[in-house]
C-alpha cells in the first residue's frame, strides 16, 4: 500500500476540523490540509487567539496549538490542496433536503456532488478519496462514475470511513474511538486503499479496533448507529410520559433496566427530546432509503423514532403553557441553555429552539442564557424555521450574557441544555429574583428536584 504523506480534508466543520487536528497530531510526518469554502471559517481556524477557534471542543485549542503551522494548516485555496494530497477526505455538509424529490427526507448530496467534480477537475497523480461525512448507501457509486470520467488516465479509489465522534466529547473520541470503520472496494486496488488509511489511523488505535468492510457496509452501518442510538432516547423519552402519568420516576426505571447487561446503562436519560445535526437527519434518511426499496414497515419502524422526538418537545412546551394557568402571553420565560448538549456550541436541530417557537406563538416573551451560543446564532436558528418575521423573533427573544440577569424576574425557568454549571448557581438567589409562584421545568433533570422544592420552586422534571 501507498505510504501517505499529503492529506487534504474538504470541509473545516465539527467533523472536519477536530478529526484532522487529531489526525495531524498522531500522524507528524503526514501534511494535512484543512479547506473550506467559508472564509471567515477559516479565518477564525487560523486565529492566534485559541478562544476564536469557529468549534468549540474541550481540548480541541490545545490539539491545535500543537500541530497548528507545523503539519497542519487550514486555508481556502481548495484546488491546492487538492492537487497536492495523496488521500482527501470530504467532510462537508449533507443536510437534508429542502427542495424537490425526497425533500424532508432524503439528505442533499449537492455538495458532495460538488467536490466529487473539484476532485474530478483538479487531480493529475492518483488519489484515495475518503468519504467522510454521512452518506447513504451507494453514494460511493455515484462519487466514483463522476471521477471515473475525466478522460485523464488519473486513478482513484473510493473510501468510506464515518466518523462516530460525539460533540462535546469529540477530542476524547478521536483519541480513543470504540472503533474506526473503514470500507472499500474489495479488489487488490481497494484492499490497498483500505491498508493505507489504516496505517493512518494505526500510528494511535489498535488494530484489533479498526474494522474493515465493503464499502456499502461501512456507508450504512453510519446511519445505522445514529438510528440506535436515537431510538434508545425515543424509547426512554415514551417511557418518561408514561412514568408522569402513573407514578414512577423513569430515573428509577432507567437504572432498574440499565442494569441488565444486554441493555445496558447508557443512552438511557430521559430529557426534552434528542437535537443536532445528526440523529434526525440520518433517520429520514434510512427512512427514505427503506421508502425507496420499496420497505415500508421497515420506514414505519424507524420514522417513529423522529414522532416520538417530536412528541416530547412539543409535550415540554405545553406542558409549560398549561402549568402557567394556560397562558404565558406576555409572562418572561427564562431559557438556561439553547446548544443541543452540553460542551458544544452546536445548535443544530436544538430543542430549545422549538421549544422557543412553540412559547413565541403564545407571545411569551423569552429570555436565554447560554454560556457557548451567541444572540446572533440564537436568530439565526428561529430565523431559520421561517415561522415568523425576523423582527418579531427578535422582539420576542433576548440574549442574556450573565444567567442571573436572564432569570430575574421571570415567571418559569426553562433548563434546555445540561451545562454543569446550571448545577452550581445560587438557587436561592434566583427563587428570590423571579415572579412567585416560581417555576422550574428541567428538560434535562440535572437540577436537585427536592432542594429546589426545599426552597419554594414549583418544579416539574421529566419522567417524575
Ligand atoms: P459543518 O456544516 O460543520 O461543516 C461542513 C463544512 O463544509 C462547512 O464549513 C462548509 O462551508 C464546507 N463545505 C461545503 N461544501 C464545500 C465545498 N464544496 N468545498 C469546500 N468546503 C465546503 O458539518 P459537520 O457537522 O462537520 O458535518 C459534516 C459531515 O459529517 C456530515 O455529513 C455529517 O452528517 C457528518 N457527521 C457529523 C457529526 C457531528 O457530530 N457534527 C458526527 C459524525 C458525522
Amino acid at each position: 500500500p501507498k505510504k501517505i504523506t499529503s492529506i487534504c480534508c474538504i470541509g473545516a466543520g465539527y467533523v472536519g476540523g477536530p478529526t484532522m487536528a487529531v489526525m495531524a497530531q498522531k500522524n507528524p510526518d503526514i501534511k494535512v490540509t484543512v479547506v473550506d469554502l467559508n472564509k471567515q471559517r477559516i479565518a477564525d481556524w487560523n486565529d492566534s487567539d485559541l478562544s476564536k477557534l469557529p468549534i468549540f471542543e474541550p481540548g480541541l485549542d490545545q490539539v491545535v496549538a500543537e500541530a497548528r503551522g507545523r503539519n497542519l494548516f487550514f486555508s481556502t485555496n481548495v484546488d491546492d490542496a487538492i492537487r497536492e494530497a495523496d488521500m482527501i477526505f470530504i467532510s462537508v455538509n449533507t443536510p437534508t433536503k429542502t427542495y424537490g424529490s425526497g425533500k424532508g427526507m432524503a439528505a442533499d448530496l449537492k455538495y458532495i456532488e460538488l467536490c466529487a467534480r473539484q476532485i474530478a477537475q483538479i487531480a493529475t497523480t492518483d488519489k484515495i478519496v475518503v468519504e467522510k461525512s454521512t452518506l447513504p448507501v451507494k453514494t460511493a457509486q455515484a462519487i466514483k462514475s463522476i471521477l471515473d470520467h475525466t478522460g485523464n488516465g488519473v486513478k482513484f479509489q473510493i473510501l468510506s470511513n464515518p466518523e462516530f465522534l460525539a460533540e462535546g466529547t469529540a477530542m476524547t473520541d478521536l483519541a480513543n474511538p470504540d472503533r474506526v470503520l473503514i470500507g472499500g472496494e474489495q479488489t487488490e486496488e481497494g484492499l490497498k486503499a483500505i491498508q493505507s488509511l489504516v496505517d493512518v489511523y494505526a500510528t494511535w488505535i489498535p488494530k484489533a479496533q479498526i474494522l474493515t468492510t465493503n464499502i456499502w457496509s461501512s456507508e450504512l452501518s453510519k446511519l445505522v448507529a445514529n438510528a440506535f442510538l436515537a431510538q434508545r432516547v425515543s424509547s426512554i423519552n415514551a417511557i418518561s410520559e408514561l412514568c408522569e402519568a402513573s407514578g414512577a420516576n423513569v430515573e428509577e426505571v432507567a437504572k432498574a433496566i440499565g442494569m441488565d447487561s444486554r441493555i445496558g446503562p447508557k443512552f438511557l436519560k430521559a430529557s426534552v427530546g434528542f437535537g443536532g445535526s445528526c440523529f434526525q437527519k440520518d433517520i429520514l434518511n434510512l427512512v427514505y432509503i427503506s421508502k425507496s426499496l420499496g420497505l415500508t414497515e421497515v420506514a414505519d419502524y424507524w420514522e417513529q423514532v423522529i414522532i416520538m422526538n417530536n412528541h416530547q418537545r412539543d409535550r415540554f412546551a405545553n406542558n409549560i403553557v398549561s402549568t402557567l394557568y394556560n397562558t404565558v402571553s406576555g409572562k418572561k420565560i427564562a431559557f438556561l441553555g439553547w446548544a443541543f448538549k452540553k460542551d458544544t456550541n452546536d445548535t443544530r436541530e436544538s430543542a430549545a429552539i422549538y421549544v422557543a417557537d412553540k412559547l413565541i406563538d403564545e407571545q411569551a416573551q423569552i429570555s436565554v442564557y447560554d454560556p457557548k451560543v451567541t444572540a446572533v446564532q440564537m436568530q439565526a436558528d428561529l430565523n431559520y424555521l421561517n415561522t415568523r418575521s425576523e423582527a418579531e423573533n427578535e422582539n420576542f427573544v433576548k440574549t442574556e450574557t450573565d444567567a442571573y440577569k436572564a432569570l430575574e424576574g421571570a415567571h418559569a425557568i426553562a433548563v434546555l441544555t445540561e451545562w454543569d454549571e446550571f448545577k452550581t448557581y445560587n438557587w436561592q438567589r434566583i427563587y428570590e429574583s423571579m415572579s412567585k409562584p416560581a417555576f422550574v421545568f428541567d428538560g434535562r433533570n440535572v437540577l436537585d428536584k427536592t432542594a429546589l422544592e426545599a426552597i419554594g420552586f414549583r418544579v416539574k422534571a421529566i419522567g417524575k
